[in-house]
């Protein structure tokens, strides 16, 4: 199953991922050794919805690295995946869906439930707590699972999948006026499930700190 982002994301780069995939074979063509596995670093330090990242984890068979049609070696892309952004929710929600995928997945349902059902007037009261209780835990370092729950679902229920912060750090965005929502819950648990294999490194860090870390590489390293 081919994994996709897990929620809306502004610039998100889902439709460069063929574009990206080449770019990414060529670069292993200059670099790739006399074996057919290639191991090598991927950095994404602008995160955001990690569509080429996902793309990259359900890269399911070996790739044909060549110069000419015909004559290319098959070779195993083996990536170790080095994620990061700024933006602390949006790492928290990546990280508990890697260790509480089914618990998150299960209390999306019961309120997709709820907010399909109710009048127009409590789905709308449900969006703007939803958005304070996120705005009262906003930008904590802590684990938080229901505050990745929040992130998920203002995404979804927030005028066009926006993510936007006043002066005072508050997400500000308002309701999408959806009356109907759904999630992708099969993606959500495939996404969390991935997440757990341990070639999958998630930290909240500035790029630059990202970056320097990758600068004296030991072995091949995309920064992309
Ligand atoms: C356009 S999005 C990235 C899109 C992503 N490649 C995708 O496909 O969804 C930009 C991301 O960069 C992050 N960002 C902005 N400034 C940053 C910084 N100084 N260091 C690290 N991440 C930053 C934002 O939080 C945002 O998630």
């Amino acid at each position: 199953m081919s994994l996709k982002p897990m929620y809306k994301w502004a610039g998100g780069k889902a439709k460069l991922v063929p574009v990206l995939l080449e770019q990414l074979r060529r670069w292993a063509r200059r670099h790739q050794g006399s074996t057919n596995d290639f191991g090598f670093d991927y950095v994404e330090p602008f995160l955001g919805g990690g569509a080429f990242a996902l793309s990259l984890m359900t890269e399911p068979e070996p790739v044909v690295i060549g110069t000419a049609p015909g004559k290319g070696r098959l070779v195993a892309l083996e990536p170790r995946f080095h994620l990061s952004d700024v933006n602390t929710d949006l790492i928290n929600v990546w990280r508990e869906f890697k260790c509480n995928r089914v618990a998150l997945c299960c209390a999306l349902q019961g309120w997709t439930e709820s907010y399909n059902e109710a009048h127009v007037v409590d789905r709308e009261k449900m969006y703007y707590e939803m958005r304070e209780r996120y705005n009262a835990a906003i930008g904590s370092s802590e684990p938080d699972i229901d505050q990745a729950f929040r992130f998920i679902f203002l995404n979804k229920t927030c005028f066009n999948g926006l993510y936007r912060v006043n002066s005072k750090g508050e997400f500000n965005v308002p309701w999408n006026k959806a009356e109907r929502i759904s999630f992708d819950l099969e993606n959500l648990l495939a996404v969390g499930k991935r997440l757990r294999q341990n070639d999958v490194e998630i930290k909240c860090q500035d790029w630059k700190t990202a970056v320097k870390l990758h600068l004296s590489p030991r072995q091949p390293t995309f920064i992309y």
